[in-house]
């Protein structure tokens, strides 16, 4: 899922009059889209009743016409579980995903011990001031991360979590722990074991090796499925930040499934707002986000922001 490779070969330029040129591209496309919706919504109030296709023959599935194609169909519209309360979400998750022992409890296994590096951190943009001025503000019970890579931010948050008294804060990482195809070509020394790549041991070893073993938990899985079952265990987040695949529609399923499992009022963050990667996905998924739902996207550093999210109020 995690392209961070991209990010290395691409400038990351702002530019001011390309920005207000695709704002008022969305707003035309927005409301064109809305148009559409809407009349087709009219014309098609009875959708006509198909027979099963029958197993003998193949026929053409009708689609939906071009007109047809409207926002609504390729958004997230997840109602969520009730939510759990904060010191039960690490309880959770444990119960949930680990059947009820810790992934930390007798690790690491002897067969991978001798190919893990004691600590093999490697971040980009991890130690940005975004993440201070937020946690100092939302002052975060639960923060949800994802795309995790080797940890590097998710320790660093950690740290400024206990830094600043906040003693309690769990910091759940998504990711699937596969890094993107090739990415060891740059990182020759995490271990490749009969084509398993030790991603996550390596996440959890150098966790372990910074002491944050206590408040940091992977949660190895691709986004979008990982995301859907924290929504429906009420799995729920102060703080979520965005930083796995930065291509558009990697960056807008993300977006659209994670900001369903914040608190009311949370904030949602990201990485590479200034990207150039396929051409801007991540801006302009974020950007999109922000005009459907009538949100203002602030930016820290590389990182966008919108505060005060709350999921019922969701387009
Ligand atoms: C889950 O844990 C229980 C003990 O708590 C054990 O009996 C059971 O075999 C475990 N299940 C799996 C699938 O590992
Ligand atoms: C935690 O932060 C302090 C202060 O910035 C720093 O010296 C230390 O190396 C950090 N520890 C880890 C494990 O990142």
């Amino acid at each position: 899922m995690i392209m961070k490779d991209d990010r290395r070969l691409l400038p990351h330029k702002r530019d001011g009059l390309q920005f207000l040129k695709t704002k008022t591209a969305y707003v035309i496309f927005i409301l064109l889209s809305y148009a559409f919706g809407y009349f087709s919504a009219y014309y098609n109030r009875q959708p006509p009743q198909q027979p099963p296709p029958s197993t003998a023959e193949v026929r053409t599935v009708k689609t939906t016409k071009p007109q047809d194609c409207s926002i609504d169909n390729f958004r997230v519209t997840t109602r969520c579980g009730d939510p759990v309360p904060p010191e039960r979400i690490r309880r959770t998750v444990i119960d949930r995903i680990f059947n009820g022992t810790s992934p930390y409890s007798e690790f690491p296994p002897p067969h991978a011990a001798k190919l893990l590096r004691r600590k093999r951190i490697k971040g980009w943009g991890s130690y940005g001031a975004v993440f201070e001025n937020l946690i100092r503000r939302v002052k975060p019970k639960t923060i949800v991360e994802i795309g995790s890579f080797l940890g590097a931010s998710a320790i660093h948050m950690a740290n400024l979590t206990r830094r600043l008294g906040l003693e309690e804060t769990q910091i759940l990482c998504v990711d699937d722990f596969r890094g993107w195809p090739g990415f060891r070509d740059r990182f020759k020394d995490v271990a490749l074991v009969n084509g398993d790549v030790l991603l996550m041991y390596q996440f959890m070893q150098n966790v372990v090796s910074s002491e944050f073993s206590g408040s940091i938990l992977p949660v190895p899985f691709s986004t979008g499925s990982a995301l859907e079952k924290m929504c429906e265990w009420g799995v729920t987040a102060d703080l979520v930040e965005i930083d796995a695949g930065h291509d558009f529609n990697s960056a807008w399923a993300d977006i659209n499934r994670a900001v369903r499992i914040l608190r009311p009022g949370g904030v949602i963050f990201g990485h590479d707002y200034f990207t150039a990667a396929d051409n801007r996905g991540v801006r302009r998924a974020v950007n999109l986000f922000a005009e459907i739902n009538r949100l203002k996207v602030k930016t820290d550093g590389q990182h966008w922001v919108i505060d005060s999210v709350s999921p019922s109020k969701l387009t």
